[in-house]
């Protein structure tokens, strides 16, 4: 048996193994699974604008205008008009100075930390962060600490332990609505200790944007924050539903990025279509901003649903919903018995959660009706009794642990040096640091040469030595309009409708909403 077989049955037998499930049909509130219609509840296409008649027009209308690919780096011949366009947009839009798209959010986030943190420097980051700013850490080549998830006190606590070295860096990085469990960071709390510890902050709105702060602009608006937080990084691949990323940030963060950000640097620019296709959404997202509404409306309606089925979800806005069965096997189970029932929604098991933590991730749509999301839960719980769970008995999403300065001194020495990589999963009550160069073995230091056998980040003197930034200066005038709103979108829509598997009218499901 080779090695790779080896490892395969290893995950198979753990539980862990995974496998593409093939959807037919766009991502819309229902797709076709092995033929079957079923009720699609983990897609983060949450406004319902991937499958959009508006957006897909945009995206191919652009690629007759400009083509498929942008051909090149964005430091090469890769910043086209449409980028600038975007750009422009999403700055306007998250009530930031600038604005500079990536690849994906995955490449955004290893972008900016590697940017903003190198070895010497510092990076604070929550315990349930996302896998891209998991991997930015490391990386970075920065000492990482790890706070406990939104843990104010234990972030202050780390602050303190971690004093700023002569010309080193600091910056806390933490998602704005975490992925797998849909809570919210306590982000005025965040700013405010970045201010007063002298670290840079920056957040990942990938689930928040469309969602969250008023017409969807995210928590960083909700709260106000604009101007406190450096680095605001965004995905296009969900609300906006199309694929790439965005930082958004003052004019010289985003000059200091496409300097330093190597994701941007060495790797082709954004397709025009996906470019085009955002920006289309991202227009519709601001024209009719009932669309969030009906976001957080269905939000609660999942929620209420699930609470009336007995399951411990609390109430609340935000449309990621956990149902937290912790057993890899369990999570899987409930997964297939509600897919045989008619709702899709995905196993989520390590390492993509804490061990222990495996769930079914949920995710409420604008395209959803309130019915839609009721059966659902009545799914749900049948399914649960079906594999003999007891909905009141999961494990409800993480509590708040907060802990005293004093707890936090007296449990110091149990602390584990500890990597933000695989193990940081098994225990989430340690602290966990990741120094560049660690040796122990057992703390599964990320060595870039080793396991990621990449060249190391630019130094000062490299990055000064890098093609000088075209995104001051388009490389060609942006003279030719793109015509999204002349299009006969009545018709494109009823063509779409008779398409659907579903049909879904989504003017007339708000109606239905507000008369209720
Ligand atoms: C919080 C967060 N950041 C970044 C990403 C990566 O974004 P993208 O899918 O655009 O690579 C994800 C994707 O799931 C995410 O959940």
């Amino acid at each position: 048996m080779s090695e790779i077989e080896q490892r395969l049955e290893e995950l198979e037998q753990l539980g862990l193994y995974r496998r593409l499930r093939l959807v037919s049909g766009p991502q819309g509130p229902t797709v076709l699974i092995d033929g079957k219609p079923v009720l699609l509840l983990c897609s983060n296409n949450y406004l319902g604008l991937a499958d959009h008649p508006r957006v897909r027009e945009a995206a191919a209308e652009a690629a007759m205008r400009w083509g498929v690919g942008a051909g090149a780096s964005r430091l090469v011949s890769g910043t086209m008009t449409i980028h600038r366009r975007l750009e422009e947009g999403l700055a306007d839009f998250k009530g930031t100075e600038s604005c500079l798209l990536f690849g994906s959010g995955y490449l955004a986030n290893i972008g900016a930390i590697g940017s903003l943190a190198g070895a010497g420097d510092t990076v604070f980051s929550d315990e349930l962060n996302h896998a891209s700013i998991v991997d930015g850490c490391r990386v970075s080549r920065a000492e990482v600490v790890v706070y406990r998830h939104r843990d104010v006190e234990h972030l202050m606590w780390s602050l303190r332990k971690h004093g700023r070295r002569d010309g080193s860096r600091r910056l806390i990085v933490t998602d704005s609505v975490f992925s797998m469990d849909g809570d919210v960071a306590p982000l005025e709390d965040i700013a405010e200790l970045a201010a007063m510890y002298d670290a840079r902050l920056m957040v990942d709105e990938a689930h928040a944007t469309g969602n969250l702060g008023p017409g969807g602009r995210g928590a960083v608006a909700e709260a106000g924050l604009e101007r406190e937080v450096d680095v605001i990084v965004g995905t296009l691949g969900k609300a906006l539903g199309s694929y790439g990323a965005y930082v958004c940030a003052s004019a010289e963060m985003v000059r200091y990025l496409i300097n330093t950000a190597r994701p941007l640097i060495y790797s082709t620019a954004p397709p025009p279509p996906v470019v085009a296709g955002a920006l289309a959404a991202l227009n519709l997202l601001r024209e009719r901003p009932h669309r969030v509404e009906r976001l957080r409306s269905n939000a609660r309606a999942l929620r209420r649903g699930l609470a009336r089925e007995g399951f411990p979800v609390a109430d609340g806005d935000v449309h990621i919903v956990p149902l937290i069965v912790e057993d890899e096997r369990a999570a899987m189970r409930l997964c297939q018995e509600a897919l045989e029932r008619g709702v899709f929604a995905q196993a989520i098991r390590p390492p993509s959660v804490p061990a222990g933590s495996s769930r079914l991730r949920l995710t409420a749509m604008a395209s959803h009706t309130a019915s839609e999301l009721e059966m659902a839960a009545t799914v749900f719980a049948d399914a649960a009794h079906a594999i003999g769970l007891d909905p009141t008995s999961i494990t409800p999403a993480l509590p708040e642990r907060q802990r005293t300065f004093e707890e936090l001194d007296e449990r110091e020495p149990a602390y584990a040096e500890r990597g933000h990589g695989e193990l940081r999963y098994t225990e989430l009550t340690v602290l966990t640091h990741e120094r560049a160069g660690a040796d122990e073995e057992s703390s599964m230091p990320f060595d870039l040469e080793r396991d990621g056998g990449r060249a190391p980040v630019l130094s000062a003197a490299e990055t000064a030595a890098s093609p000088a930034p075209t995104h001051d200066q388009p490389t060609e005038e942006f003279n030719v309009e793109l015509d999204i709103e002349s299009t006969d979108h009545a018709a494109a829509t009823a063509a779409e409708t008779s398409a659907a598997d579903v049909p879904f009218d989504f003017e007339r499901e708000l109606h239905d909403v507000r008369a209720a």
